[in-house]
Formats: C-alpha cells, sequence, structure tokens
C-alpha cells in the first residue's frame, strides 16, 4: 500500500520519499510505478511528460534519514503493534513538529500508537487508505484521543489535494471499513468450510448478488490472507466478542503460507504472480 500511497501523492504533484527497509521491496514499488505511470500514458489518461515527473517528484531510501525535513510521513508497514511503536518512536526523532505522523493501520488504536510520542501524540493521526490505492477514493481518517484539530484539519486538506475523499471515523478497532469488511470475509471462510458452497460459487454469489467487484474470497486474496488474518485478530482482542474470531480454514491457509496473490496463492491460485 505504501507503494500506492507513494505514487498517488506524486501524481498529486508533491515531493515524495518511499522508505523501506527492504531493499528488494523499494525495486518493486519502482517497478509498480513505471508499470502503473506507463500504462496510464498508454490509455492516454496522462502525457508522457507528466508520467516522467511524478516519477521523478519519486525518492526511495532505506532509511528515514533521507527524508529529514519531510513535512509530512504516512507509516504502512505491518498490520503489528508493536512493530509500528517503534517505528512511530524513529519518526518522531527524524520528522518534527509541525510535520504530521500519520499511519495507514487498518484497525490498530490511533491512540494506542500516538501513546509512545508522548507529548507529540496531538500530531499523530490515521489516514487509512484503501487497496490499490490509486483507483480507491477513501480515505478514513481517525482521530486519536490526543490528535489536534490542527491536525485533522490538514489531513482532511492532504486527502482531497490526493483526489481522496476523506470521511471521519472514531478510534475503535477496524474503525468503520474493516468493523463491517472483514467480519463478512471470515464469515465467507466459515461458509465454505461448512460446505455451504465452494469458494467459486460463494464468490459468483456476492458478485452478482451484491454487485461487488470482487467476491468477498478473492478480495481477502488480494488483500492478504495474513492481514486479513490480523486484522480479524485486533477486532477480536479490542472489542472482546468471540464472533470476530478468524475462522480456522482462514488460519490455516495462513499457517499453510498462502497469503494470496502475493504468494501466487490463498483460496485461489495466481500462477502468473
Ligand atoms: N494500481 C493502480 N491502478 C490499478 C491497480 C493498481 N494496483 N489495479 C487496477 N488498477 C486500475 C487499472 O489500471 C484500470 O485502470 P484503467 O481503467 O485506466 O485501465 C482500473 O484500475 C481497473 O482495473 P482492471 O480493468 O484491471 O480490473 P477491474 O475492473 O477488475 O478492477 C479493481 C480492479 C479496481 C481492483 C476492482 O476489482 C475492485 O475495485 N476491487 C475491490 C477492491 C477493494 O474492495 N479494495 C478495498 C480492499 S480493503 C482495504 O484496502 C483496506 C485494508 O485495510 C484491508
Amino acid at each position: 500500500m505504501g507503494s500506492g500511497i507513494a505514487l498517488t501523492a506524486a501524481q498529486s504533484g508533491l515531493k515524495v520519499w518511499q522508505l523501506d527497509v527492504k531493499a528488494d521491496q523499494l525495486e518493486r514499488a519502482k517497478a509498480y510505478h513505471r508499470k502503473t505511470l506507463d500504462r496510464a500514458v498508454e490509455k492516454q489518461r496522462i502525457t508522457r511528460a507528466d508520467a516522467d515527473a511524478a516519477l521523478a517528484r519519486i525518492q526511495y531510501a532505506g532509511s528515514m534519514d533521507a527524508a529529514r525535513g519531510a513535512g509530512w510521513v504516512v507509516e504502512a508497514a505491518t498490520e503489528n503493534v508493536e512493530v509500528k511503536k517503534a517505528i512511530f518512536k524513529q519518526m518522531q526523532q527524524a520528522f518534527p513538529a509541525p510535520a504530521v505522523l500519520a499511519t495507514n493501520t487498518s484497525s490498530i488504536s490511533i491512540t494506542d500508537l500516538a501513546a509512545v510520542v508522548g507529548a507529540d501524540a496531538g500530531r499523530v493521526i490515521g489516514m487509512h487508505f484503501f487497496n490499490p490505492v490509486p483507483v480507491m477514493a477513501l480515505v478514513e481518517v481517525i482521530k486519536g484521543l490526543a490528535t489536534t484539530e490542527e491536525t485533522t484539519r490538514r489531513t482532511v486538506e492532504l486527502a482531497k489535494a490526493m483526489g481522496k475523499t476523506p470521511i471521519p471515523a472514531n478510534d475503535r478497532a477496524g474503525f468503520v471499513s474493516n468493523r463491517v469488511l472483514m467480519p463478512m470475509i471470515n464469515e465467507a471462510f466459515h461458509a465454505w468450510m461448512e460446505g455451504v458452497a465452494g469458494p467459486e460459487e460463494i464468490d459468483q454469489i456476492m458478485k452478482l448478488g451484491c454487485n461487488f467487484p470482487m467476491g468477498p474470497l478473492r478480495l481477502a486474496d488480494f488483500i492478504g490472507l495474513d492481514v486479513c488474518h490480523d486484522i480479524m485478530m485486533v477486532l477480536h482482542r479490542e472489542l472482546g466478542n468471540p464472533k470476530f474470531f478468524p475462522c480456522p480454514m482462514l488460519r490455516q491457509l495462513v499457517q499453510a503460507g498462502r497469503l494470496g496473490d502475493k504468494t501466487g496463492r490463498g483460496v485461489f491460485e495466481y500462477p502468473a504472480k
């Protein structure tokens, strides 16, 4: 998602550093940026000059030092609260006020993450994008307990400047999007496990019957089964309701390393990937 956020920002005229501790991830990001811009040029959505200018606005680096002085940071690391807290402590040092410290978390409490930066909690906010970021219109904006009005106002402005529609949600696990989406996906796994229908039929029923662009099991592969599992665990832990516990079928696929598109196999198979 970080790659999508970086590309969307660059196409909106912002100068961007994409940071990742893994060099191969940065290579994948570069390839994705080039491919997506080339496709937009082929489709005559943008000119070659615009595509080149957007690409030139993105720099790639392995550490936060490279981006010192940036006015805005969007953390988009794995959905693990300890990993995110460690990153937020580094962000606090590397990007002093008035920089906004945003997180693209799917489900983790903004108040909890903000607590690790102490007096800087006012400039922490949730800025939840959706995959694929260049295509999806929404940014869910989540204030933590200490988030200032100024931080919120600036976040709404930035989301609009990136061509997105910002909508506020309160700081409860999963916010609105994943509180509603993930239990539906989890229930599709239960329906499959119980033999209500096969995965193809479940997805076709939801596509044709509810007009979803992807069925819930295809969408789970697209998001990443590990991500879906982690979000369900956060919902289960934070909301304390057994209905949020991940379906055994979902857990088993994750344990088997079948994580969806990114591993070439999840519920369905993607040999080309
Ligand atoms: N990056 C940039 N552009 C992309 C893209 C990507 N990764 N994937 C697709 N696109 C573009 C294509 O280039 C194409 O643009 P064009 O019209 O200019 O050619 C357009 O999107 C449509 O793509 P396709 O024709 O290839 O395929 P589809 O029409 O099937 O659309 C889809 C693909 C947009 C992914 C559509 O299937 C869809 O909307 N799926 C549902 C996605 C969804 O629900 N996302 C939310 C997930 S939840 C989430 O992210 C929250 C997190 O916290 C878990």
